[in-house]
């Protein structure tokens, strides 16, 4: 079962609130997987890309207004090919009033006015494929901004054309059946409209109405704007909150909801999966389009369903039960973390393709939350984080900033928060009298504002990121970590990310490759075999910020030199001695 409270995004404003009081899971040790079969269907480009996830508001400001532009992405399109990603995935660029950066969008078809213009984006995207690197962009179609010209129309008469698009729930028939908002200051997701004296559905902020997809034109207008940006010759699409679309109108009473079941609840709605195969019918089928759902269904199995290629849906999905794991808790248990890895893993290991990662704009920055983040473990715990993300089975995707090992930013007053989730989180504990330094103190650990702050280029002001204010505060150790300073050492943490892309890309034993688990109960060593025919890698990873002694398992014969090490030295058999937080990846004979 995916763990409910997390489910969606460890900081969303109950579970940040609710995470306060969570106490440590205790873990037992996990079985190691089944041997798997060497490959997982064809071969694929997008199977073999590396996504580089990019946080447009917060990567590069080029006129000083505070806030990232595609002109800025642009002036950076050389740094882009020197990591050796192969896909850009961008967040939301679309018009959007911005009450959820961007996830709340006003025009489908234009570029957000603080981003620039739809001559920056076509010269971005040329830019991009110039360099061989993909573009894949946020569809975000559960919802639509308040400020849509559909939603303005659609509350202003109930005869409006434009209603059906949305869910309303008339006031005559009194009060409609309880839904939970994660965004919304009263966890409400009906908002009463006196124009029409009706309330509507919105699952997320009260300014992000749902789309009604039981409607076929909201569906074909769907399609459209999808055939708008597919004939721009863009490569792609992100799914935002796509489990979530599909409804049953009639709203039957979901007793007992709360914040921790919503996002089974929500899951899964009837005719889902007709929506996709008809999506699939109508656009992906016609164009050469990567397609990824956040969200995945409550199970690996469902999970399934989305990606099975005979079913002719979609690529990839993304579950959030990995980094889930341990949240709420001081710390987590990397068995947990093996374990979903492992479960995941073997679920598609002979059909379907997932993706692989554990950090996003949703969530905290990986090196504070599954690495450590004090000066003397920053980087190698960051090294091995990469590591770990591409060297398994499945896409990786490596958010912006992480190629740095750049922290939780910890900001400890709710005015340096521009989260709308952290925002409204701090009016209800006010409301309810609830204690604002544990608010706080969960806020430095799992805010989404700790991932979104201002990429950190260099140590001049701002960190390089805009001559002007920028929109949320830089975190204060961009002085030391920052990209032209690791640019400049050769053995910094975004070298090191290169590196490893670059072992990907020349090992397709580490695409493809058979994953077995090793030594699963082991609570500080995550180590696997990779397998593709003769090909045979060996990952080694020491979760921990002291050294560790890890026998090698009989049989195992690694080559003397290490294909990929986050230290100097080589750790030798037949027990390999581990520097804190060392990561090597061999190859075996
Ligand atoms: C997805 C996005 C998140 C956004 C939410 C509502 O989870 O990743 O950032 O707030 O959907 O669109």
């Amino acid at each position: 079962m995916i763990y409910p409270r997390i489910a969606w995004a460890v900081l969303l404003l109950a579970g940040l609130v609710a995470a306060c009081n969570q106490p440590a899971k205790t873990e037992t040790a996990t079985t190691a997987a089944a041997p798997t079969p060497t490959t997982v269907g064809q071969a694929d480009w997008w199977k073999e890309t590396v996504v580089y996830q990019l946080y447009p508001r917060s990567f590069q400001d080029s006129n000083g207004d505070g806030v990232g532009d595609l002109r800025g992405i642009i002036s950076r399109l050389d740094y882009l090919q020197s990591l050796g990603v192969g896909t850009v995935w961008l967040n939301p660029i679309y018009g959007s009033p911005n009450d959820d950066n961007g996830y709340d969008i006003s025009d489908y078809r234009a570029i957000m006015k603080d981003f620039g213009t739809m001559a920056d984006f076509d010269a971005l995207l040329k830019g991009l494929h110039q360099r061989g690197i993909k573009l894949v962009m946020d569809l975000v179609v559960n919802h639509s901004s308040d400020e849509h010209a559909w939603f303005k129309s659609a509350r202003s008469s109930r005869t409006s054309p434009y209603r059906d698009y949305y869910y309303w729930w008339p006031a005559d028939k009194g009060t409609p059946p309880a839904r939970y908002s994660t965004f919304d200051v009263k966890k409400n997701a009906w908002q009463y409209d006196a124009a029409t004296k009706s309330y509507y559905l919105h699952y997320f902020s009260k300014k992000q109405p749902d789309l009604n997809w039981n409607n076929p034109k909201l569906r074909q207008e769907v399609y459209s704007l999808m055939r708008f940006w597919a004939d721009k010759g863009i490569d792609g699409f992100r799914m935002d909150a796509f489990q979530f679309v599909a409804k049953d109108p009639t709203f039957p009473p979901m007793p007992g909801l709360n914040e921790h079941n919503y996002t089974n609840a929500y899951n899964h709605g009837p005719h889902l999966h007709d929506y996709l195969q008809e999506m699939n019918r109508e656009v992906l089928s016609k164009y050469h389009l990567m397609t990824v759902a956040e969200g995945a269904g409550r199970n690996p199995a469902e999970a399934m369903l989305f990606v099975d290629p005979a079913r002719k849906e979609l690529n990839m999905t993304y579950h959030f039960e990995a980094v889930g794991v341990g949240s709420g808790a001081d710390t987590y248990q990397l068995t947990a973390l093996k374990r979903v890895f492992t479960r995941w893993d073997s679920a598609f290991a002979h059909k379907g393709w997932q993706s692989i990662y554990l950090g996003s704009h949703d969530q905290p920055r990986i090196v504070s939350k599954f690495g450590d983040d004090r000066p003397a473990f920053r980087a190698a715990s960051a090294k091995l984080l990469n590591t770990f993300i591409l060297t398994m089975r499945g896409t990786p995707y490596c958010y912006n900033g992480d190629e740095l090992g750049m922290t939780n930013s910890k900001f400890d007053n709710i005015a340096d928060y521009r989260d709308v989730a952290a925002r409204n989180g701090y009016q209800l504990v006010r409301s309810q009298g609830g204690s604002i330094p544990q608010y706080i103190k969960s806020l430095q650990r799992f805010s989404r504002d700790n991932s979104r702050t201002p990429f950190q280029w260099d140590a001049t002001a701002n960190a390089g990121f805009t001559t002007g204010t920028p929109w949320l505060k830089v975190n204060p150790n961009y002085p030391t970590v920052n990209e032209a300073a690791e640019a400049k050492d050769s053995a910094s943490v975004l070298h090191h990310f290169r590196r490893a892309i670059a072992v990907r890309k020349q090992h397709k034993a580490l695409v493809y490759g058979q994953y077995q688990l090793l030594d699963a109960a082991n609570p500080h060593i995550y180590a696997y075999t990779r397998t593709l025919g003769a090909a045979k890698a060996l990952v080694v990873l020491n979760f921990s910020s002291a050294p560790q002694s890890w026998p090698l398992p009989p049989g195992l014969q690694p080559g003397s030199q290490p294909l990929l090490n986050n230290y100097p030295t080589v750790p030798t058999g037949p027990a390999l001695a581990l520097q804190p937080w060392q990561a090597v990846v061999l190859s075996l004979r």
